[in-house]
């Protein structure tokens, strides 16, 4: 018998020790390569966002024929989203970073979800209060990063409906219950806003080409737990007359108390950096983050720390390290033991501060247009 997995990765729980070449066998998924990245890196111009070379992204689906479209002048749009049920934290940046990059380096619409109905329906502590009122400033957060306002459009959900509905019906229609149960695990006593919702996370990937009456490739950045949505949606796309969306996958982003993903549910307020947190909680936070270090300082200098398990690594990988220099060494410096733990939180710290100082005016900026970027008609009737 072969062991069990000992991990649990679908859209609504990240949980244990996760094999991402497993998990990728497991979802049946690509391997992102390095002949993949080099047709990437060719398109863009000649280099490759941070979260590309260090690994961040690693799987896909069909990535190729979007990359090769675009190189023979065939245009895609760029898709992905956001569930607000509380602030966003920094890993919940990860696929708005490269979306943001390939809309500035390619020129390609954005379009943004944001599921204000999802999880009013999948988080019972939650009212419709807070999910809307997070939509909101979710929204600012992903916008400030420097998204085109004449390239991006956004689905509110529950504000978008109109817009969104006459594709969300024909999607519902070919999903059968049963297929839903099985990918996300739905129980007797899930809520039927649930059962329905998976239609709802389809139609951005149908959307442009109804609208323009004519197939528009689109491409999905998300982490590798939305998967599990897309699966449903590329197996019923070509029966509505669409192309398959094409995505590709990040990992999951540890959290700072050591586990699997950057995940706050179940109140660990601790374990992720949320982009309201202030100055002193981003300092407390980091300072008292799970490390890759040896108990004793002279073990470490002796026998190097563990970089790969550590969530100030992760930190540097996702975002803070502002070079590849700096990035290698880093993790040089943590592997051999050159690097103490202490030094590199002080260091990793004055990257935070200043993103947070950068992204406070940046946040600002947005308020004054981003609510026009919500969609909120349907492009035809039918
Ligand atoms: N379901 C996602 C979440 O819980 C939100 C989402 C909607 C999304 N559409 C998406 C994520 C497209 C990635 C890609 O956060």
């Amino acid at each position: 018998m072969p062991e069990p997995d000992d991990f649990v990765v679908t859209p609504y729980e990240v949980r244990g020790h996760i094999d991402y070449a497993r998990l990728r066998e497991l979802f049946g998924t690509q391997e992102l390569s390095a002949e993949l990245l080099a047709k990437f890196h060719h398109l863009t111009g000649g280099d490759l966002h941070p979260l590309l070379t260090r690994g961040v992204y690693y799987s896909h689906r069909d990535l190729a024929p979007v990359l090769d479209g675009f190189a023979n002048g065939k245009p895609f749009f760029l898709y992905s989203g956001r569930g607000p049920s509380g602030p966003l934290h920094t890993s919940h940046l990860v696929p708005f970073d490269l979306c943001q990059w390939l809309q500035r380096r390619l020129g390609v619409p954005m379009y943004i979800q944001i599921t204000d109905d999802e999880k009013f329906w999948a988080r019972s502590g939650l009212t419709r209060e807070e999910t809307v009122f997070w939509g909101l400033e979710n929204l600012y957060d992903i916008l400030a990063l420097g998204f085109d306002p004449k390239r991006t459009h956004v689905f509110f959900d529950s504000r978008s409906i109109a817009a969104l509905y006459p594709l969300a019906v024909r999607v519902a229609r070919k999903v059968p219950y049963s297929t839903v149960k099985a990918v996300f695990g739905f129980e007797p006593s899930t809520n039927i806003g649930l059962v329905f919702y998976t239609a709802l996370q389809s139609v951005p990937c149908f959307w442009p080409s109804w609208a323009e009456g004519r197939s528009i490739p689109c491409l999905i950045p998300c982490g590798i737990d939305q998967d599990p949505h897309f699966r449903v949606t590329r197996d019923i796309a070509e029966g509505l007359g669409y192309p398959k969306p094409s995505l590709l996958h990040s990992q999951m982003i540890p959290g700072l108390l050591g586990e699997a993903a950057m995940s706050t549910s179940g109140d660990r307020p601790d374990n992720a950096l949320f982009l309201n947190d202030p100055p002193e909680a981003v300092d407390r936070k980091v300072r008292n983050a799970f490390t890759g270090g040896r108990s004793t300082v002279e073990e470490q200098r002796r026998l190097g720390a563990t970089p790969e398990v550590c969530s100030v690594w992760g930190l540097w990988r996702t975002r803070f390290a502002e070079s590849e220099e700096k990035f290698r060494e880093v993790t040089a410096g943590c592997r051999s033991g050159a690097l103490l733990c202490g030094e590199c939180k002080s260091q990793v710290l004055e990257r935070v501060h200043e993103f947070y100082r950068r992204h406070a005016e940046a946040r600002e900026k947005v308020k004054s247009w981003a609510e026009s970027t919500i969609v909120t008609a349907a492009p035809k009737a039918l």
